[in-house]
């Protein structure tokens, strides 16, 4: 598929989707997050993949926002409409089988900070900068981050940067569980291939069924241990299985 604002490339079994806009600071426009949206799903039983990182081209932005230029005359239907896909995309993200990436290479500000949330792990840049701003556009955010923003850093910190539209830093952004390292610019990408092939030493049905459950959680606990209790079951018998316990037993490192 030719795509109009992303960059699809494989390396090894990592998968890597650019978003392609630097002039705007990769702001997201709808067809940008469709396109995401689509690749994502590309590549869900291509075996090869065990790994999807999402970035923002060159040094200064993730993704600056949902694009203002293009929904700044939208009326109440259509934000409704635009609110609704913009969940359906970061749904995508986070219930993909393959874990996802966030490599935050600088601005990460409202709907690129929920599309970055959305990703089952955020590694961040020294220069990263992390904010909800939608409050000084007349707007809360609209791409499910009242929520995960909440869920990741708890409602006072979360509450705090919704209502001030306060940018914070990679450090800040560390301190609160945002994203769980930093590393400098030139190493970003590398950090999060390192951290894909150590995800393909994995069980990737076993990792799947992490996600899964991880997932339900914010449905409820209840469906969370659930889950879990039928997926603990399912992995019996599986071949990952049989190659896991087979493993250890040989007192061998497994192959996946
Ligand atoms: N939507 C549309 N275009 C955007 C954008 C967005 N969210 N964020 C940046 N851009 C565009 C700018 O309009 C500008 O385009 P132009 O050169 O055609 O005028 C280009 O990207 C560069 O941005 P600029 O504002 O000149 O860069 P800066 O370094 O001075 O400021 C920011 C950087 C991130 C502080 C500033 O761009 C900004 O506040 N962006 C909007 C952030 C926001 O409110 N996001 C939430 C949207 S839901």
């Amino acid at each position: 598929m030719k795509y109009n604002n992303i960059i699809t490339k494989q390396e090894n079994n990592a998968f890597i989707i650019t978003i392609n806009r630097e002039n705007k600071l990769n702001a997201l426009n709808i067809e940008t997050l469709q396109e995401i949206k689509h690749a994502v799903l590309s590549v869900q039983n291509n075996k090869e993949i065990r790994g999807i990182i999402l970035t923002g081209k060159g040094n200064k932005a993730f993704a600056a926002g949902a694009d203002i230029a293009e929904f700044k005359d939208f009326n109440d239907e259509q934000g409704t409409k635009m609110s609704i896909d913009g969940h359906s995309v970061m749904n995508t993200l986070e219930n993909s089988k393959i874990p996802t990436i966030a490599a935050v290479n600088g601005f990460s500000l409202g709907g690129g900070n929920e599309l970055a949330m959305s990703c089952h792990i955020r590694i961040a840049s020294e220069n990263a900068k992390f904010g909800q701003p939608e409050v000084n556009l007349g707007l809360p955010p609209g791409y499910g981050g009242t929520q995960r923003l909440v869920q990741l850093i708890g409602k006072g910190r979360a509450l705090e940067l919704l209502i001030t539209a306060d940018i914070i830093n990679a450090q800040q952004a560390l301190e609160y569980g945002l994203i769980t390292k930093i590393v400098p610019i030139e190493n970003l990408l590398e950090y999060c291939k390192e951290l894909i092939n150590k995800i393909t030493e994995k069980s990737p049905s076993a990792v799947a069924k992490v996600i899964e459950c991880v997932n339900k959680h914010f449905e409820s606990t209840q469906s969370g241990f659930e889950t879990e209790n039928k997926e603990f079951g399912n992995s019996f018998g599986t071949s990952d299985f049989i190659e896991g316990t087979n493993a250890f037993n040989e007192k061998r490192k497994p192959k996946f």
